[in-house]
């Protein structure tokens, strides 16, 4: 088959969805955060999963203990990245609107049934369970992070670390509760010694994401650094080009902005407010009230 058409239908099938765009750049490292481009290549026409749509019977953030595995996975060498473009549909979510009642179910189905016991990449060999994502089904804000670290993988909960604690600030200084917001991350195992996905990991796993998303269907999406900004907007751009400004994605308004443990890294005055900035201006498409002083950055 023509290579071209085989790596069409590998991302039709991957994403589930009518039309694909071409991507902007090719998605190379280019900072302290830099992180690769998710690419969805033919070797990985496998991973496409389908979103069931019965019904669980638990709460998202019911806690949960760790899944056993009797024989560990194989999987190493099966996913090497192929040099190919990065796909990702832009085409305005379609399908109907889901209830609340429905959307919990189809995500904890999604989690139990699927994202719990995934061997889709070489994640799963070294986690010790899987990091859903949590918050309000029907949140209007979702935040999406780069992978959890450490004390994600012990307790099975998105951003609980220090990065974490520093998101629920900025959470909160835009007036809301945690949860309130949607929170998850593009990888769902954590990537050894918390480095950031590799392409592969990325593009295995991200259709969990996408499906989350199309679940929730939030009016705004925040991208939290490069690799989770990388990835929405398919664009190899640095996170001082893309944030601050919003983009459109899906008929969703995207802002990216920096990654809690950036600016812990970086704790300085001009990188709080270009994060505070970034959030009042999500408060203000939310209808937020914004009082916008510099000093109330989180
Ligand atoms: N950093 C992330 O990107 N995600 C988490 O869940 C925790 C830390």
């Amino acid at each position: 088959m023509n290579p071209k058409l085989r790596l069409y239908l590998s991302a039709e099938r991957a994403f589930g969805v009518e039309s694909i765009r071409r991507p902007i750049g090719s998605g190379a490292a280019a900072s302290d955060e830099a992180a690769p481009v998710a690419r969805v290549t033919p070797a990985l026409q496998n991973i496409a999963h389908s979103s069931p749509r019965v019904a669980p019977t638990v709460p998202s953030f019911a806690p949960r203990p760790p899944v056993e595995r009797t024989s560990p996975p194989s999987v190493t060498t099966s996913y090497m990245p192929e040099p190919t473009m990065p796909l990702l549909p832009v085409e305005p979510f379609t399908a109907t609107l889901l209830s609340t009642a429905q959307k919990r179910l189809r995500l904890e189905q999604l989690d139990e049934k699927q994202v719990r016991n995934c061997t889709k990449c070489r994640l799963c060999e070294t986690r010790t369970q899987t990091v859903f994502g949590e918050g309000d089904v029907d949140a209007k804000l979702l935040f999406i992070g780069e992978g959890p670290g450490e004390n994600e993988d012990l307790s099975g909960r998105p951003f609980v670390g220090r990065a974490g604690q520093l998101l629920d600030k900025m959470i909160a200084a835009m007036g809301l509760q945690r949860e309130q917001v949607y929170i998850a991350n593009i990888v769902k195992c954590r990537p050894p010694n918390n480095r950031a996905p590799m392409h592969d990991e990325t593009a295995a796993c991200t259709p969990y994401l996408m499906d989350q998303v199309e679940t929730v269907r939030p009016k705004v999406i925040v991208t939290l650094g490069l690799p989770a900004t990388r990835f929405v907007l398919q664009s190899d751009l640095s996170m001082g080009k893309m944030r601050g400004q919003f983009h459109d994605w899906r008929g969703i308004q995207v802002m990216p902005t920096y990654h809690p443990s950036y600016v812990l890294r970086s704790y300085t005055p001009q990188t709080r407010a270009a994060v505070w900035s970034d959030l009042q201006q999500v408060m203000n498409v939310l209808g937020l009230k914004v009082e916008g002083k510099k000093s109330d950055a989180p």
